[in-house]
């Protein structure tokens, strides 16, 4: 990814669909299982190797997200907080973000987005370092009416952007994840409002596909979407993470574990941070991480060892070598 991309996570909004559990407190602040919900759209920014990160939150938030984050040194990362005085749409982040920063390429994630996966975004990895187009993330879904859907030509190129169409083109969602060319900011500015009266992101996305700008990829299998937008959603995101956390032992989405698997932060930072919360299943799980990587893989003792049955299976969920890529 070249150097002066940056990442754009949006934290504002009104919540107002999660009444009254968001009147006080921002819906990215809302724990999904066992970690705030921004920590999820962080790790993936943070995964796409993005230290430079750009929060959009509210006025009254900002200082709850300072507290949380703080400057983002503790994840080896650098965290520039811009206001959003009022809601008025995701796009109006990429101004904001150019007011703030400068016109820069950008990664933006949209805080209430959960992309769960064993690995990083598999689409995010071919990410080429072509900055002059932008690129969209599908995934398919049961019913897209609640979301931007994407529709394809005979080809199989993008044709057609609806936000929330009553009558979808496809059964392709578009994600709350993109990657925006530097030029995306000044064409925010030459957008009008929605009948919502929001700045819509595909709005923008759509000037890039009459350009010939714009690039679709399809999220696979493993990567599963959760958009945390209902409290359904929301409880069906922290019973799926709370599962896999159990099967694996590991954290998803600890952007402490990430910094360190970057080499942003050394080992003994990341003792520190894992000690601070050694209370919680989620310190112990930090604490076992670098207690594995520390033991060579075949330090049993040779008097240990017993006969083992050759056809044992593995643990449901297991893989050799524990230590595989989750986030
Ligand atoms: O979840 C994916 C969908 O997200 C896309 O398919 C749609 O095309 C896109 O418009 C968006 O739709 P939503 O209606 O779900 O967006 P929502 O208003 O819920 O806001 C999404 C996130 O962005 C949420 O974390 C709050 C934040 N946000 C939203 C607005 C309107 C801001 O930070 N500022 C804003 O002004």
């Amino acid at each position: 990814m070249p150097r002066d991309r940056i990442g754009l996570l949006l934290a504002g909004g009104t919540g107002s669909r999660l009444f009254p559990a968001t009147r006080a407190l921002s819906k990215q602040l809302l724990p999904v299982y066992d970690k705030p919900m921004v920590y999820y759209p962080l790790s993936v920014l943070m995964q796409a190797g993005l230290r430079e990160i750009v929060l959009i939150t509210t006025p009254q938030d900002a200082v709850t997200y300072r507290r949380l984050l703080g400057t983002g040194a503790r994840f080896g990362i650098t965290l520039h907080y811009v206001l959003q005085a009022q809601a008025r749409g995701v796009a109006e982040a990429v101004t904001l973000m150019a007011e703030a920063v400068g016109p820069r390429s950008c990664l933006m994630v949209l805080g209430d987005n959960l992309f769960l996966g064993d690995t990083p975004i598999p689409a995010l990895a071919g990410l080429d370092p072509d900055t002059s187009h932008a690129r969209l993330f599908t995934k398919a879904v049961a019913d897209p009416r609640a979301f931007g859907v994407l529709g394809l030509d005979e080809t199989g190129q993008p044709r057609t952007i609806v936000e929330k169409p009553a009558r979808p083109a496809s059964n392709l969602a578009i994600t709350g994840l993109y990657a925006l060319p530097a030029d995306a900011s000044d064409r925010v500015a030459r957008q009008r409002p929605s009948e919502r009266g929001e700045l819509e992101i595909t709005c923008l996305l759509r000037s890039y596909l009459d350009d010939g700008r714009l690039q679709s990829a399809a999220l696979g299998p493993d990567v599963t979407w959760l958009d945390t937008g209902t409290h359904d959603n929301l409880l069906a995101a922290a019973q799926l993470v709370r599962d896999r956390q159990r099967r694996t032992g590991q954290p998803m989405a600890a952007p402490e574990l990430i910094a360190y698997r970057n080499g942003w932060i050394d080992a003994e930072a990341l003792t520190d941070l894992a000690r601070s919360m050694q209370k919680t299943e989620y310190g112990q799980s930090l604490l076992r991480y670098l207690a594995a990587e520390a033991t060579p893989p075949c330090a049993v003792p040779q008097s240990r060892i017993t006969a083992m049955p050759k056809h044992l299976p593995a643990p449901a969920g297991t893989q050799s070598g524990s230590l595989s890529a989750q986030w």
